[in-house]
Formats: structure tokens, sequence, C-alpha cells
């Protein structure tokens, strides 16, 4: 027997400290507000201080997403944290470390490198775990914290990122929730955004990371929207991966919808990268009524990219 898995609950952190376009002239960085602005829509950026790690800022994401279902850190049967930034290079997990900061019992938990794409890749992963029965109630966690892995004298990049968490609380329901998930990676474009080993540092070619962007948005939208049996004007809700305003505007123009239903923040908080689209979920979904069709769409290092359909409770 299958089972439709839904999102019971939502929650998101980012940290306290706020940095303006600003505040990065005045580290002596080479740009200005109105070039950044007019390149990527960003305003200002959170950056986690020392003990906003990425486990601390999923735990406080987790938690409110916790409460926004009603349910207790025990009634978890799983948690899946998606990052590129965890707090220890190999082991233990962000995932193993939530678990005992919120007293989930010991439930599975493990991590998920996706970069950018990590919630929309936990979101089809989850879904097909609960769909098939083996768990009831997962923590599905999105976290980074890029600013300590850019080179603050690379104009480029630096800019870009910002910190934070996002989580969903993924349950069994009776009718809706993810509907359709549709992933996607081609490795092939690898170098064009990574991070290495040595110097620890996001190495990007920010052209050639907006065209595959640009290229795989609207194709990945259509496909999964086809397998949920719904088409472009059946979106109330669409969550873009907070990269550039400038990718996110093309998209919604080429796909025909209008501006007022993509939910954006990239202005307040930079590109959060995994966190992104929970961020946004968190954030809109007190607008969102029963029955809205909420999509999500993540695109990132690897390149990966990938689209949810989400039929909101
Ligand atoms: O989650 C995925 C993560 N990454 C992305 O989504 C990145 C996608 N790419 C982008 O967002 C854009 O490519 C950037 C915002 C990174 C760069 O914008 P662009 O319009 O593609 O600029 P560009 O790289 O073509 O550079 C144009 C000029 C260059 O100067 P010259 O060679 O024309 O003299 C750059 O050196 O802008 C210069 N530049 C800057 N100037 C002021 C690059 N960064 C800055 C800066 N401030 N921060």
């Amino acid at each position: 027997m299958t089972h439709s898995a839904g999102i019971l609950g939502v929650g998101a952190y980012v940290p306290e400290t706020v940095c303006t376009n600003q505040d990065i002239v005045n580290r002596g960085v080479n740009t200005s507000h109105d070039w950044i602005v007019e390149r990527t829509g960003i305003h200002a950026r959170r950056l986690a201080s020392e003990h906003e790690t990425t486990t601390y800022m999923s735990e406080q994401a987790a938690r409110k997403a916790l409460a926004s279902a009603g349910l207790n850190p025990q009634d978890l049967d799983m948690i899946v944290v998606a990052t590129t930034t965890p707090d220890y290079r190999g082991f233990p997990s962000v995932a193993t470390q939530v678990q005992v900061a919120l007293g989930a019992g010991s439930c599975p938990a493990w991590d998920l490198s996706a970069a950018c794409s990590g919630f929309v890749y936990g979101l089809d992963v989850v879904t097909r775990l609960i769909e098939s029965g083996g768990y009831q109630r997962v923590l599905l966690i999105a976290a980074d914290r890029l600013s300590h892995r850019v080179d603050w004298s690379d104009r480029s990049t630096c800019i870009l990122f910002g910190d934070g968490a996002g989580a969903v609380v993924l349950g069994r329901v009776d009718t809706g929730g993810v509907v359709a998930t549709a992933l996607h990676a081609d490795g092939s474009h690898g170098s064009i955004l990574s991070l290495p080993n040595d110097p620890p540092y996001i190495d990007m070619d920010g052209q050639s990371v907006f065209k595959v962007a640009v290229n795989c948005v609207v194709p990945s939208v259509l496909e999964a929207l086809e397998l949920a049996g719904l088409t472009v004007s059946d979106v109330d809700w669409f969550i873009p991966h907070q990269a550039n305003q400038r990718i996110m505007d093309h998209a919604i123009k080429k796909l025909g919808l209008p501006a007022d239903r993509m939910v954006c923040h990239i202005d307040r908080y930079g590109n959060t990268s995994a966190a992104s689209i929970p961020i946004g979920l968190a954030e809109a979904s007190a607008q969102f009524k029963s029955g809205d069709v909420v999509v999500v769409i993540g695109f990132g290092a690897g390149f990966t990219w990938g689209t949810g359909v989400i039929l909101w409770q």
C-alpha cells in the first residue's frame, strides 16, 4: 500500500548579524551597493557568528518546524540534513548532532550533499520513503553557512552568500502533499562552481553558473508540473532557489507567471544555498491556503537541480 507525504510543519532560522552591502564596502571590498543590487538583487545577508554553527541553526529551524507541526522530537523516525557546510569536515554528521540537540531518541540521522539543490533532493527522497510506508514522520532540514567558505577578497563571490537554515516535518497525509518531484544532475559542469579543499573557498565562474541555471529552471518546472498533471496556470506560489534576482525574474517571465506569485527573500538574506527554499516556505506559508499549488525549484553546484510540486494542506 502506498501513502501520501505532505508538509506538516515549517520553520526557519537566520543569524542575528546583518551584513549590508555597505558593510562589505566597509570591509575594503572593491564593490558598491548599487552594483550588487543591480546585478543580484541583494541588499543584505545574515552572517553566522561562532556559536551559530550549521548544527545550531538547524536545531533552531527544526524546533520551529516541530512546533508548527504540533509534534515532539521523539515523534520523529528520521532526520535528514541537506548541507554542504557541515561543522565537521567528515563526521559526525550535522543530522546526528541535531538529533542529540533536540533529544530525538535514536532515530536514523544522515546528511545529504547536493549543494543549493539539497532541499529539493531531500524532499524527493523523504517523500518516497514515506510513500513506501517505511517512515512516517521525517524532519528534513536544509542549512548552510557559506559565509565561512568565501574568500572575502573575491568580490564576485563574497557579495552573494548568506547563512541560514530551514526545516520541514514531512509525514503521512490523506490527500495532496508532495504530488511530484523531478531531480537531475550533470556532473560535467562540476568545475563551474566548486568548494575545493585548498584553498577552502568557493571557486565560481559566475557567468557559466548563471547560464546553466537559467537553462535548467523552466524545463525542470514544466517536467514536474506534467508529472503532477498540472500546468503553469495552476501554480499559486513559486519558490525558486534564491541565487540571483535576475535568474528568478527570468524564470517567472519565461513561465508566464505573475511576479506576485514568486516568494523572494534574496534582498534580505542573499543566497543561503540549500536553506533558501525552506526559508521561503517558512516565511510565506502563513499566506498559503489549503489546496494551493506550491512549486519549489532548486539548482546549484554539481550541477544539480530539481523541482517539487506540493498541494498545500
Ligand atoms: O547557487 C548558485 C550560486 N551562484 C550563482 O547563482 C551565481 C550566478 N551568477 C551571478 O549571479 C553573476 O554572474 C554574478 C553576480 C556573480 C556576476 O554578475 P555578472 O553580471 O555576471 O558580472 P560579470 O562576472 O560579467 O562581471 C562584470 C564586471 C567585471 O568587470 P570587467 O571585467 O567588466 O571590468 C567584474 O570584474 O563586474 C565586475 N565585478 C564586480 N564589480 C563590482 C564582479 N563582481 C563585482 C562586484 N562589484 N562585486
